[in-house]
């Protein structure tokens, strides 16, 4: 990895979630293209296959079907993703729904549900992939913002 640019993404294996369409799948074909080796999550398993193959070397990267909010599954996938592919030293959360429901029809399960999409899921990741032992450090990025988080060190913003 090149230190002078902690963004640099070639060497680096990058998760991306969401990747089965619009922004996640824009961040798939343009972090390939910087070199990164990926993980594409998404529940829609043939349009992930779908961007994967707009890669310029779709078996260098990996897809798998997995629901954000089965936490546990995650954390499952993830942990086969290390021992399978090595660390994964980034993460790029673009899974999320985004719901325009009247007051008088919104209830108590879609909330929930909707929290649990845009909030709890990518956070508990991030949360595995930064307390896990398996790199030292984590480029985070987030509409709006990326980062780059060091082992019990620095937390590097960049918008
Ligand atoms: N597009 C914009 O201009 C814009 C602007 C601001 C914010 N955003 C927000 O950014 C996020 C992504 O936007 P987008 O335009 O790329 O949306 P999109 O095209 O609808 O993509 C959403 C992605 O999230 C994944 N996803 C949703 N629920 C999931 C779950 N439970 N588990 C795993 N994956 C899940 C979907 O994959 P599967 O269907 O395969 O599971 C899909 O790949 C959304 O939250 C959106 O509200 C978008």
């Amino acid at each position: 990895m090149n230190n002078q640019d902690p963004y640099q993404l070639y060497g680096r294996q990058i998760l991306i979630t969401g990747a089965s369409s619009g922004i996640g799948r824009a961040c798939a074909v343009l972090f390939a293209g910087r070199g990164a080796s990926l993980c594409l999550l998404g529940r829609d398993e043939t349009r992930l296959h779908e961007t994967l193959s707009l890669t310029d070397m779709p078996n260098k990267h990996c897809s798998v079907s997995v629901d954000l909010t089965d936490y546990k599954c995650v954390a499952d996938t993830v942990r086969e993703l290390v021992k399978e592919r090595g660390p994964i030293s980034g993460i790029v959360n673009c899974a999320g729904i985004s719901t325009t429901v009247p007051l008088n029809a919104t209830t108590e399960e879609k909330m929930d549900h909707f929290i649990r999409t845009n909030v709890i899921g990518p956070l508990s990741l991030t949360c595995l992939l930064y307390t896990s032992d398996a790199a030292d450090d984590l480029l985070c990025v987030d509409p709006g913002c990326r980062r780059l988080i060091k082992k019990k060190k620095t937390i590097h913003h960049a918008h």
